[in-house]
């Protein structure tokens, strides 16, 4: 894979105070089946699916270069060459744009590859998240770094990302974001149990366990899919055997650390969406495209939401302009 240096980064890359920070390096596991979407996901990567004009993937590529970090490993697997592709230079598509003088589209298509160095390992086998993890040692190394799932849309204008690095800069150990949901829906999650800090938005995690019965739940507090990880989440998912579904459990290694004392968590309440879920990327996919300059989508969202009427009403509009 091509590696692509800090000198052609299109000019709304980082710069500044974000790249004094300790952490530089973020993972991305986009290995997994993506079963809940099929048959979208049969020969599409889950991750590829549009969210209005850019693949869901690329919001947390960017949403991590934001925070400063500028080295991107992507965990990929089979059928997943399109994640590949889409963080790679597009010579011939490149050209004819230019010959045409497409400027904006142009740089839309040189974006992707400029937001990072951008690696890319296979995991071969999906045998869970902290496999998908544990395949990143190698070119993490000793030291801390950020998990960001690529299906775990967390909005462009939140900052949960830098909060959560300060925290790493204060607690050391891990940091993972969490989110009260409807205790109906915990079953949905990993949970984390916690308790208080003399912060508001941060708390120490105690314990955690992945997708319990709302029954059994230590809390509300969902883990979602951003994490700083301390380097000590190695040795420990190395001893994880394979637990819920048979797949090696990120949140079953978090467990230990958190055993240990050595995990907080960042409660989060702004915007976020899983655009693995059928109904969530349809919510995604609207807000983020009435959120886009022009006032085409909402006006059209009204009308359609005002049901036969409204377009009735259109029709008979359409007529009069005919
Ligand atoms: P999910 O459980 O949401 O992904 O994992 P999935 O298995 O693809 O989804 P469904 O349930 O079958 O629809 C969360 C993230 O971890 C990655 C996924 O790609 C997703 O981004 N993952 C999961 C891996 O990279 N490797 C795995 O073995 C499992």
């Amino acid at each position: 894979m091509p590696q692509h240096g800090a000198h052609d980064r299109p000019p709304h890359s980082p710069a500044g105070p974000a790249l004094s920070r300790t952490v530089r390096k973020a993972v991305v596991p986009a290995a997994g089946l993506g079963t809940r979407f099929l048959p979208a996901t049969k020969a599409t990567p889950k991750e590829m699916l549009p969210v209005v004009d850019k693949p869901a993937i690329q919001y947390a590529v960017e949403e991590a270069a934001a925070a400063g970090l500028d080295d991107i490993l992507v965990v990929t697997g089979r059928h997943k060459r399109a994640i590949e592709d889409h963080f790679d230079h597009a010579h011939e598509l490149e050209q004819a744009l230019a010959a045409k003088g497409d400027t904006v589209r142009l740089d839309a298509v040189r974006d992707p590859a400029r937001l990072a160095d951008i690696h890319h390992i296979r995991q071969g086998d999906p045998l869970g998240l902290g496999h998908a993890v544990l395949c990143a040692r190698r070119h993490v190394g000793d030291q801390p770094f950020v998990v960001l799932l690529g299906d775990d849309l967390i909005d462009p204008r939140e900052t949960l990302l830098s909060r959560m690095l300060d925290v790493r800069d204060r607690y050391a150990g891990s940091v993972v974001a969490l989110m009260r949901v409807d205790p109906a829906q915990i079953h949905l999650y990993g949970c984390a149990a916690v308790s208080p800090t003399g912060e508001d938005d941060v708390v120490r995690v105690t314990g955690l366990v992945e997708k319990p019965s709302r029954e059994t739940a230590p809390s509300a507090y969902a883990v979602i899919g951003r994490h700083v990880l301390d380097p000590a989440v190695f040795g420990t998912l190395e001893r994880t055997p394979p637990g819920r579904g048979g797949e090696i459990q990120l949140t079953d290694a978090l467990q230990e650390l958190a055993a240990n004392g050595t995990v907080h968590g960042v409660v989060f309440v702004g915007l976020r969406y899983d655009t693995g879920d059928r109904a969530d990327y349809l919510r995604t996919v609207v807000r983020l495209a009435c959120d886009r300059p022009g006032p085409e989508c909402v006006a059209w969202l009204k009308e359609f939401v005002a049901g036969p009427e409204g377009d009735s009403a259109r029709r008979e509009e359409g007529r009069r302009a005919a």
